[in-house]
C-alpha cells in the first residue's frame, strides 16, 4: 500500500515549487502583500485539495503541467479562506499551520490584501494557456471555481457558520453549511479533472458523490480534532468552536454520534468508488486518511 502521507508531502513539494513561479516577489513596495500571500501558502497544510486534482487528473490522463497549475489555483482560493477565516472579525485565531496567523504575522489590513490577491491570482493562473489547451475549458474551470468559492459555495458556508454562532442551526443546517464551506471546494478539487477531461456524465457523477461524503467527513473530522486533537500536531488552536458557540455535528451529536457518521460517510464514499478499479486506489486511501486523521 502506497504512503499517503508521502504522497501528500510530494504534493506539497511540486506545488510549493511552481507556486514559487506563480508568485515572484516584485520589487516594488507592494512586495509586501505578496509577501503575505507566500507567508502563508508555502511550506504548509496537508495539500490535499491539489493531492485530490493531481490524483484524479492522473486517473483521467490529464497532463501533470496542467493539472499543476489548476492544484495551484484552487489552492490559493483555499489559503485566501483560511486567512479571512482566522481574521478577527471571523473566528479571530492566533496560529494556522504552525505559525502565527497572516494578520497576526502582518497586520490586518495586509492580511486582506493578501486573500484577496490569493483569490483574483487564482483566476489569472486558471485563464492561462498553460492551464488547457482549450479555452472554453478554461472558462468551465474558471465558472467552476468561481460557484464553489461564491455565495453557493464556500463564501455561503461561511456566513451560515457565523449565523450559527448566535442561532443554533438544526441538523440539515449544519450539513448544508459543511457542503457549501468545505464541501464546495473539495468537489472542486475532485471533479475540475473531469471537466479538463471531457469526463462522461457517469464518471463526473461518482466523483462527485465521492466529493460529497469525503468533504463532510473532512469536516466533521475537523471539527472532533478541535476538541480532542493535540494543537502541536494540528497546528492550529483548538477548542475555539466550543468557545465561540458555533453550531457542529460535535456540538449537536456529541463526540460519539459525530464518528459514527464519519464511519458511516466512509461507506458511502468507497461506494462512490465502486465504477473504478485499482486507479482509484489513491482516492480510496484518502477515504481511509481523513478516517483516522489527527492533523
Ligand atoms: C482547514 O482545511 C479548513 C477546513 C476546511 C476544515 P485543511 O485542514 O485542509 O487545512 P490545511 O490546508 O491542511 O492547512
Ligand atoms: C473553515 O472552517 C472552513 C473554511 C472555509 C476556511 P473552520 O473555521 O472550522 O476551519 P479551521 O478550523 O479554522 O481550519
Ligand atoms: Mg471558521
Ligand atoms: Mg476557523
Ligand atoms: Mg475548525
Amino acid at each position: 500500500m502506497t504512503n499517503l502521507k508521502a504522497k501528500l508531502d510530494e504534493t506539497r513539494t511540486l506545488v510549493d515549487t511552481h507556486l514559487n513561479t506563480l508568485l515572484p516577489l516584485p520589487s516594488g513596495k507592494e512586495c509586501r502583500v505578496v509577501e503575505a500571500m507566500r507567508y502563508s501558502i508555502l511550506g504548509g497544510g496537508k495539500a490535499l485539495r491539489p493531492f485530490l486534482i493531481l490524483t484524479v487528473s492522473d486517473m483521467l490522463g490529464i497532463h501533470k503541467n496542467n493539472a499543476l497549475q489548476v492544484a495551484c489555483a484552487l489552492e490559493m482560493v483555499h489559503t485566501y479562506s483560511l486567512i479571512h477565516d482566522d481574521l478577527p472579525a471571523m473566528d479571530n485565531d492566533t496560529l494556522r499551520r504552525g505559525k502565527p496567523t497572516n494578520h497576526i504575522q502582518f497586520d490586518e489590513a495586509t492580511a486582506i490584501l493578501a486573500g484577496d490577491a490569493l483569490l483574483t491570482k487564482a483566476f489569472e493562473v486558471l485563464s492561462m494557456s498553460q492551464t488547457h489547451p482549450d479555452a472554453v475549458i478554461r472558462c468551465k474551470l474558471i465558472s467552476q471555481l468561481a460557484k464553489a468559492g461564491g455565495t453557493g459555495g464556500m463564501i455561503g458556508g461561511q456566513m451560515i457558520d457565523l449565523i450559527g454562532e448566535k442561532t443554533p442551526l438544526a441538523l440539515d443546517e449544519i450539513e448544508r453549511m459543511q457542503a457549501l464551506k468545505t464541501g464546495a471546494l473539495l468537489r472542486y478539487a475532485c471533479t475540475a479533472p473531469a471537466v479538463m477531461a471531457q469526463a462522461s456524465g457517469s464518471v463526473f457523477k461518482a466523483l462527485e458523490t465521492y466529493a460529497g461524503a469525503i468533504g463532510l467527513m473532512f469536516q466533521i473530522t475537523d471539527d472532533i480534532l478541535d476538541v480532542e486533537g493535540d494543537s502541536t500536531i494540528v497546528g492550529k488552536t483548538l477548542g475555539k468552536d466550543k468557545k465561540a458557540q458555533k453550531s457542529t455535528f460535535v456540538s449537536m451529536l456529541g463526540i460519539d454520534t459525530a464518528k459514527e457518521n464519519v464511519k458511516n460517510l466512509a461507506q458511502k464514499a468507497e461506494n462512490a468508488l465502486t465504477c473504478f478499479g485499482s486507479e482509484a486506489d489513491l482516492l480510496r486511501q484518502t477515504v481511509h486518511f481523513i478516517l483516522t486523521r489527527n492533523k
